[in-house]
């Protein structure tokens, strides 16, 4: 296995935590104090961010539907977040019997957790790591044991890679994934951007790097034209790079304003 040379965050619950505060924000029960603190100030700037999450999540049910409809049986799911309704193993086992899935978080607690509910499903795994160790993370005997690279798979960076700030590596994780992608692979990628409301998206960023322990930014919410190009070399599933209510509603699905969700998203395809 390739090495990580990246020191992971340990458990610390007198600091807020990313995970721990978005399963406060979206009704969830693994937070703490300080992390409800935190989701209290993200909230007075971005009231709107439970709805976001919520259409990110249905988005994200749509996307591996439609995965497991054009043949994808593989998922690695890097940035998971503490598991919730809907998760992956449960859409895509649910639309595909057999699929396999596995979640890749550098958080001990979403690992912890997820580990937990996955204890029963021999066809998911759970890999603590960082995002940013590409190589780490396809070389791990977590990933490898359900994973065949040589076949076609699906990645997923939803809301990840906003929390990498530097443009650099986040443009080096994406292209050494597409590059370790078999021909029919995928990569759907979901990400906040600063073009609709950039006064709220800049108060944010604002208040995540005042948050960080060392006042460096721990978030960078790009626009639209930086998005884009994640996709180069890939087929763009129709319809393209889109706010995410409108990447394929199901039929007869409450429609919110697409506009009115600051977060693009889309699926790539090998070919
Ligand atoms: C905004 S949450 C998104 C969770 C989930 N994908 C969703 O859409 O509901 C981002 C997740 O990415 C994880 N994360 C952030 N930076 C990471 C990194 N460098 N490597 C791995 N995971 C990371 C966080 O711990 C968190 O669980």
């Amino acid at each position: 296995m390739a090495p990580s040379e990246r020191e992971l965050p340990r458990f610390d619950p007198t600091m807020p935590n990313e995970a721990r505060v978005l399963d406060f924000i979206i009704g969830g029960k693994d937070h703490f104090a300080v992390d409800r603190e935190a989701a209290d100030k993200i909230l007075e700037v971005a009231p709107d961010l439970p709805l976001l999450m919520s259409e990110s999540r249905k988005c994200l049910g749509r996307m591996v539907r439609f995965l497991a409809q054009v043949g994808i049986r593989q998922f690695v799911d890097i940035g998971c977040g503490l598991p919730t309704r809907g998760n992956v193993h449960e859409i895509a086992q649910a639309a595909a019997p057999g699929s396999r899935v596995v979640y890749v978080d550098n958080d001990p607690v979403v690992v912890a957790h997820a580990q937990a509910l996955l204890v029963s499903n021999d066809d998911t795994s759970v890999v603590q790591a960082d995002a940013r160790d590409v190589e780490h993370i396809l070389a791990h005997p977590g990933l490898t044991s359900l994973i065949d690279l040589e076949q076609p798979v699906a990645f997923l960076l939803v809301s990840l890679l906003q929390g990498i700030h530097e443009d650099d590596v986040a443009t080096g994780i994406v292209k050494r994934l597409r590059d370790a992608m078999a021909p029919g692979s995928h990569l759907a990628i979901a990400h906040a951007i600063s073009d609709t409301c950039p006064e709220v998206t800049a108060d944010l960023w604002a208040l995540f790097r005042r948050g960080s322990t060392r006042g460096e930014p721990r978030c960078n919410v790009r626009n639209k034209a930086e998005i884009d190009p994640y996709f180069d070399g890939l087929e763009l599933v129709e319809p393209g790079v889109v706010h995410l209510p409108a990447w394929r509603p199901d039929p007869g699905e409450p429609t919110v304003d697409p506009e009115s969700v600051w977060v693009v998203g889309g699926i790539g395809r090998k070919n």
